[in-house]
């Protein structure tokens, strides 16, 4: 019971890792407040989870902000934030188009940055931020420029967020996770791209298998806890090994 009357908020909760962190956070006792753009499985988990559900697009930043100001007030303050929320996206640096470009930058890097800078007057001294990354932040992988280019400046962003905010002594860390069998590379994809993209990227890990959801979520988890309040602006990789084999 880490999280026992802890007030939660996850920024993209409601899908993949962010829903898996909900429910481990419920598990732990915490208060929650979920953001999500589908209405229905925003519901869904927020249900299954006694959260908080507000739709929100990160990317749109009156909307975001809004939501932010909402949870605050009906959470009475922020203990941990978890800026999950991302887009996946991929094309070879001759086929980016500024379109392709700021889709995944408005949402993973400014969406990001500005949700960050709306709860900051919310959180508590002495609570904890936790931002997911990516593998992609320091793999040069081809075909991955524009996601990785967000991913990479949202680390940069996390350091100094979280250098900022010693003061306050709120820990800001990130998670990074490698391929993890989740939805963002499912979307608009037929089964038969889903099966060849799994084992491709299950290849590329040496543990030879992709992350689940709840095996990234549990890193989160632990950087948001106090079993990591001597941790603080570590990028930690849950990859399989990826990047350190
Ligand atoms: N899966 C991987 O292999 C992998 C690897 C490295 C990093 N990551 C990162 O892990 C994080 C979680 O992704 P996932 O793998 O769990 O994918 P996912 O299953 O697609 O979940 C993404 C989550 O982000 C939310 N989201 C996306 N765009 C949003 C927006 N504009 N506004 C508000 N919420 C938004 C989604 O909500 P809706 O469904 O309502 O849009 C959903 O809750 C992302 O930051 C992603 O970049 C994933």
């Amino acid at each position: 019971m880490r999280f026992k009357d802890k007030r939660v908020v996850i920024l993209g909760g409601n899908a993949g890792i962010g829903a898996a962190a909900a429910r481990l956070f419920a598990d732990e006792g915490a208060r929650l407040a979920l953001t999500g753009r589908n209405r229905e499985t925003l519901d869904l988990v927020a249900q299954d989870v006694c959260a908080i559900a507000v739709r929100a697009d990160m990317g749109d930043l009156a909307e975001s902000r809004a939501a932010i100001e909402r949870i605050a007030q009906e959470l009475g303050g922020i203990d941990v934030l978890f800026v999950n929320a991302g887009v996946g996206g991929f094309a070879m640096v001759s086929d980016v188009t500024e379109e392709f470009w700021d889709g995944i930058h408005q949402v993973n890097l400014r969406g990001a940055f500005f949700a960050m800078q709306a709860a900051l007057p919310h959180l508590n001294d002495g609570g904890s931020i936790v931002v997911t990354g990516s593998i992609g932040s320091v793999a040069a992988v081809p075909g991955n420029v524009a996601y990785a280019a967000a991913k990479a400046g949202l680390r940069a962003v996390a350091r100094i967020v979280g250098k900022e905010l010693l003061p306050r002594k709120i820990r800001v860390n990130m998670v990074s996770p490698g391929p993890t069998d989740t939805e963002i590379f499912k979307r608009d994809a037929s089964a038969a791209d889903i099966a060849g993209m799994r084992k491709m990227l299950s290849g590329v890990v040496p543990l030879g298998r992709m992350g689940q959801s709840e095996e990234i979520a549990r890193a989160a988890l632990f950087l948001a806890s106090d079993d990591a309040s001597f941790i603080n602006g570590v990028d930690l990789f849950v990859d399989g090994g990826c990047l350190e084999l």
